[in-house]
């Protein structure tokens, strides 16, 4: 066989070993300046945080990079930390600099960790239950991909538990409970795997907000947020979800039999389609037939989303606006080509049953009176989004130095 020149196998024994230390003396340095480098922005504003006094870092501070093996012995008792020193003679000197500052600083970290080092970053979570003994390895048989969550009240039991039953193990179950009242749903089986989250009288959007943060609803490719009072006789989840990546749907609902009354024409079920992505609406409604109501629309009662559809919305919902009134309107911003990828999913359709059974949480002559307060708090909730979208949106284009295209008719 011929050689090619490789001098490592027939060097002498202690070759590999002089080379070895040299690699390795390399790739400490290499790491070392890497970390110094990335940290050197940050010394800035950790700098202000400082005492005045120079701080002694004891032993257990001090980074537990082990350097043993590469023959350099970076002593720690002098680690003294200069809030000075460590810009000013960084630049020139890192090896230096890093014997005295070994601090990780990772400015591409998740905001706040930037201090850990970027393996041990896990910045995404689920809604996943665990074993309490085993290897975690093991815990999980069905990594669930779609989440569906509905906001109820003991009052909707029979519906609700209708509802649930129309979504297969591929969906974990989330249970919002406005009504305090969460152990009375474990007559059913799929109460037990559900996970309920119990807050007096809150709304979808309020839960929403809080509980399905995107970073922790990540492994789910579709997340249903549905109210509580929805027929599904015609409805079957996995199906519809077939439809909606067929269809590439960012952002859906089924089709709503207009029997019970249909505020838009847009969500009404339409017998000869299987998704239709727009409509027509009463004289006067639509400026734009790209726009909502007439495209680019699906109501608030049974919104599904994409992954990134919801990262979007999620950031949209505003803190303070609880009931979610205008976010519909404003779905088509969280999309591109809303006109493609909103839409209604006909062939799989629910009936809209109209109980605002939050709304009646009042008791007695009290229960008239806090309907028409919800009532009247959504409406105002509807005109503030409305105006805080617009002038975010002139803020916007004022702070870029541009004007707001006139659009055209089905344009951007
Ligand atoms: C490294 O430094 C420590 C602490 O100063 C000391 O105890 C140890 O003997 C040193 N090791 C070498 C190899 O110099
Ligand atoms: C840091 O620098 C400022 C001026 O650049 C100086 O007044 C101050 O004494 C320095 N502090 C230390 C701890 O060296
Ligand atoms: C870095 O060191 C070189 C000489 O080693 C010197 O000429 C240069 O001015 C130094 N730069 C800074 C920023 O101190
Ligand atoms: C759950 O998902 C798996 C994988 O996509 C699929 O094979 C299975 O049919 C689904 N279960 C149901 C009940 O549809």
């Amino acid at each position: 066989m011929a050689r090619f020149g490789n001098p490592a196998p027939s060097g002498p024994v202690s070759q590999p070993n002089e080379s070895m230390k040299f690699i390795i003396a390399v790739s400490i340095g290499v790491v070392l300046g890497y970390f110094i480098g990335v940290s050197l922005p940050a010394v800035n504003i950790t700098k202000l945080h400082l005492p005045r006094s120079n701080i002694v870092c004891t032993e257990e501070d001090s980074p537990s990079l082990d350097t043993s093996t590469s023959g350099h012995n970076h002593s720690s008792n002098n680690r003294r930390l200069h809030s000075n020193y460590s810009l000013s003679h960084s630049s020139n000197n890192t090896r230096l600099h890093s014997n005295n500052n070994l601090e990780i600083y990772v400015s591409t970290n998740p905001r706040g960790a930037e201090r850990l080092p970027p393996g041990m970053v896990v910045s995404e979570s689920d809604l996943y239950q665990r074993r309490l003994w085993g290897k975690p390895s093991e815990d999980l048989h069905i990594l669930q991909k779609y989440l569906v969550s509905f906001t109820v009240g003991l009052g909707q039991k029979k519906i609700v538990d209708a509802a649930v039953k129309k979504f297969s193990e591929n969906f974990t179950i989330l249970l919002f409970h406005y009504d305090g009242q969460t152990s009375e749903w474990d007559e059913f089986e799929w109460s037990k795997r559900a996970i309920h989250i119990s807050a007096r009288k809150q709304t979808k959007w309020w839960y929403a907000k809080r509980f399905l943060q995107p970073d922790i609803v990540a492994p789910y490719d579709y997340i249903f947020i549905w109210d509580e009072d929805l027929g599904v006789e015609h409805f079957d989840a996995e199906e519809y979800i077939k439809i909606v990546k067929k269809h590439r749907l960012e952002i859906s609902q089924p089709g709503v039999d207009p029997s019970t009354g249909l505020t838009w024409q847009m969500t009404k079920r339409r017998r000869d389609k299987e998704v239709h992505r727009e409509t027509e609406e009463k004289p006067g409604r639509c400026s734009d037939p790209c726009r909502p109501p007439c495209s680019s629309f699906v109501e608030i009662m049974a919104p599904v989303f994409s992954r990134d559809a919801w990262r979007c919305v999620w950031h949209m919902i505003q803190n303070d606006l609880v009931h979610g009134w205008g976010l519909d309107f404003a779905f088509r911003r969280c999309v591109e080509s809303a006109h493609k990828t909103i839409g209604v999913v006909d062939s799989q359709w629910i009936a809209h049953r109209n109980i605002p059974s939050l709304g009646n949480q009042g008791k007695g002559k009290n229960e008239k009176a806090a309907k028409q307060g919800v009532r009247q708090r959504c409406y105002e909730e509807a005109a503030t989004f409305g105006t805080r979208m617009a002038d975010a949106e002139k803020a916007y284009y004022r702070e870029m130095g541009m004007l707001p295209l006139k659009r055209q008719p089905c344009g951007p």
